[in-house]
């Protein structure tokens, strides 16, 4: 087994850098399977924790097979989840369902609202210094759901709570560059406001939404996590968070991240819009402030 593990090493060329531990909740879904696959690459993570409902354990004995540092480990329902999520330090949330031709991401809302806050419940209880990376829509509402659950469970620490939206700074990437002819690597469009494209479930026809996308998307926005985690004092991402940049108390623009989170909210992206993209930034606010609003009173009317 000695010279089995130095052959495995060498075979994929990743060597553990480090031992952060990982936890995907939704792991069997759309996003979760193909995220969980990217992070099993990474030689940043010692131990991917994979928790669903349902179909996990064949999700994780498949990936256990790939000859790359992390352990993954499965786990399922209600009384699996704290163990899972034990000493975790990035936990992912992309649970619930997704939208079909025809609705909204706020039709979501009933049925994922409840999911996250559930979720983020137990975050909150057994790995409450987590940085905790929320997919699920509507996002511009599950996150300020996230937020008000650790504050009643008094574990909140906005520095540590994100909303993912790289899918729209990845999307915004490849729409420039193709519409400018321009090299990828020369182009980084930073996307601010909230969640916002239909295209993908529109072509799907009722099959989901964007999953390979989103996974790749939500697999970099780890990666810079860990970075950041890891001492990288140089990661930057977009992200919805809580925020003082505007009279909405989240909203997404570029942060710098370091070990302890957040470390600053970047408000230079807001100065110097052109009038075109000013007035879409105010025409999305009062939909925006909706939303956020119908998530924490979703959190704040449970008894
Ligand atoms: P999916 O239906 O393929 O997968 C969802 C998974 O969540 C399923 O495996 C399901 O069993 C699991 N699940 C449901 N309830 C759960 C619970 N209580 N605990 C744990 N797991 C639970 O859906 P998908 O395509 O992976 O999308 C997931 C979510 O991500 C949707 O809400 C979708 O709208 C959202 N999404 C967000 C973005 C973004 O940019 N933030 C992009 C794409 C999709
Ligand atoms: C996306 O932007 O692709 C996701 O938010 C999924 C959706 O519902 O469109």
């Amino acid at each position: 087994p000695k010279a089995q593990k130095a052959n495995q090493k060498s075979q994929n060329g990743l060597q553990p850098v480090a031992s952060y531990k990982f936890a995907i909740l939704g792991a069997a879904g759309g996003i979760g399977q193909p995220l969980a696959l990217l992070i099993k690459m990474s030689p940043l993570v010692s131990a991917l924790n994979l928790y669903d409902i349902a179909n996990v354990k064949g999700v994780a004995a498949d990936l256990s097979h790939c000859n790359t540092p992390s352990q993954v480990q499965d786990f399922t329902g209600a009384s699996e989840l704290g163990n899972c999520l034990k000493g975790v330090n990035v936990v992912v949330i992309p649970a619930g369902v997704p939208r079909k031709p025809g609705m909204t991401r706020d039709d979501l809302f009933n049925i994922n609202a409840n999911i996250v806050k559930t979720l983020v419940e137990a975050v909150a209880d057994n790995c409450p210094d987590a940085f905790i990376h929320i997919i699920s829509n509507p996002v511009n509402s599950t996150v300020p759901i996230a937020a008000e659950v650790l504050k009643q469970k008094g574990v909140y620490d906005p520095k540590k709570l994100f909303g993912v939206t790289t899918l729209d700074v990845v999307r915004a990437n490849t729409f420039v560059a193709q519409k400018k002819n321009l090299k990828l690597i020369d182009v980084d469009v930073p996307v601010v406001g909230g969640h916002a494209g239909t295209e993908v479930v529109e072509a799907k026809a009722g099959a989901g939404s964007a999953t390979l996308s989103m996974a790749y998307a939500a697999a970099r926005f780890v990666e810079s996590s860990l970075r950041a985690l890891d001492g990288d004092g140089d990661v930057y991402e977009c992200s919805f968070v809580q925020s003082d940049l505007t009279d909405l108390p989240f909203f997404a623009s570029r942060i710098k991240l370091g070990r302890k989170g957040i470390e600053a909210l970047i408000p230079s992206d807001l100065s110097g819009l052109s009038e075109y993209e000013e007035k879409a930034l105010e025409a999305l606010k009062p939909e925006l402030k909706a939303s956020i609003e119908k998530g924490i009173a979703f959190v704040q009317k449970q008894p």
